[in-house]
């Protein structure tokens, strides 16, 4: 098996990434995280667009300098093509094309969200790659989604948030604490040293595998407020039991969906990605699931599962195996259904 070197560009939201694949394996795998959305708390369009622009060109030279492969040893160039901003995913696809376009290699477009899932197709020593079938679910700022995976390209999305995605309700309900962007991290931290029985939130009721997460927001603020009034320093002193009775809630409603998607299925196999698996209370439920429900679980290194470019490179990879590379009057797509 000959060796394809693969240039990937990854910037559907507020990361540029490019990466360089040599097969399964990854070279290198630089990101950009664009620190000018922290002081609105969430990302700014407009602002993403522009960063993008700036950090394209220096992090494709880093990533090629960090594999040290010279551009004219590329196989193709691997982009993504949505979903994500319109601004945002302009500025990798303009790039991609054009690259592609002088030095004359393939062109293959990918799907940020796919992507999320075959990044547990990196080959690394850090990560194991689950068997086919599994269920695949997607958590980040961006997304939630529980997806059927039988082949690598052959995907069913089983249900997905219909508002929030559970990322956001993180960074949402730490806003309304006073914590500072992205919130996330925070309350898994202060959770830590809390009592997740202190407060109870309503879970939202919604059918079948889908999500709601914008409830849990309102439901959150109300309470704040309730109790903000009788004793005005309620949030300072309650924090870590607030934060781990929130996060609570949140593993509760994606555990149950988890479980459901698994008796439906018969599937036990599951495969998680995107940041909010960076949070240890979702690492503990899933651990414990291994030893009580008999799951098996998937967890990829954590570079691999916030928006990296290197997802992107692995599905340009096995795209390229199957010849399955793009024209270019491609345009990119902010709602691309897997
Ligand atoms: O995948 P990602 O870097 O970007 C998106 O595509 O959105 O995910 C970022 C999200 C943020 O909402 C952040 O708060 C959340 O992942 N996050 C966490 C943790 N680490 C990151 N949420 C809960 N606990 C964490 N430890
Ligand atoms: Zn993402």
């Amino acid at each position: 098996n000959q060796k394809k070197y693969i240039l990937a560009i990854e910037s559907s939201c507020d990361d540029t990434s490019a990466a360089v694949l040599c097969n399964t394996k990854v070279l290198s795998n630089v990101v950009a995280t664009q620190e000018i959305h922290k002081q609105y708390g969430g990302v700014v369009p407009e602002l993403a667009s522009r960063a993008h622009q700036q950090n394209i060109v220096p992090v494709v030279h880093q990533a090629l300098a960090k594999a040290n492969i010279d551009k004219k040893q590329l196989s193709a160039i691997a982009f993504t093509r949505g979903p994500g901003l319109m601004g945002s995913l302009l500025v990798g696809t303009s790039f991609a094309k054009s690259l592609a376009l002088g030095l004359d290699i393939p062109l293959i477009e990918v799907n940020h969200m796919e992507a999320h899932i075959l990044a547990h197709f990196i080959e690394d020593d850090a990560q194991t790659t689950p068997e086919f079938p599994f269920l695949a679910m997607t958590i980040s700022g961006g997304h939630t989604q529980i997806v059927k995976v039988t082949d690598h390209f052959n995907m069913e999305v089983l249900g997905e948030t219909l508002d929030d995605a559970v990322g956001e309700a993180f960074d949402k309900s730490a806003k309304l604490m006073g914590l500072p962007y992205p919130g996330g991290p925070l309350i898994d931290k202060y959770a830590k040293l809390g009592d997740a029985t202190a407060f109870s939130f309503p879970k939202p009721k919604v059918d079948g595998l889908n999500f709601s997460f914008s409830g849990l927001k309102t439901s959150i603020l109300y309470f704040l407020q309730r109790e903000s009034q009788k004793n005005s320093d309620f949030v300072a002193e309650n924090i870590n039991d607030i934060c781990a009775s929130v996060q609570y809630t949140i593993l509760e409603i994606l555990m149950e969906k988890l479980q459901m998607a698994v008796d439906q299925t018969g599937i036990t196999r599951i495969a998680i990605g995107g940041g909010v698996a960076a949070n240890s209370g979702i690492r503990g439920r899933l651990r414990d699931a291994e030893e009580n429900l008999g799951w098996q679980t998937f967890i990829p290194k954590f570079e691999y599962c916030t928006d990296n470019a290197a997802m992107i490179g692995i599905v340009g990879y096995l795209k390229f195996n199957k010849g399955e590379f793009t024209q270019q009057n491609i345009a990119a797509k902010a709602r691309y259904a897997i």
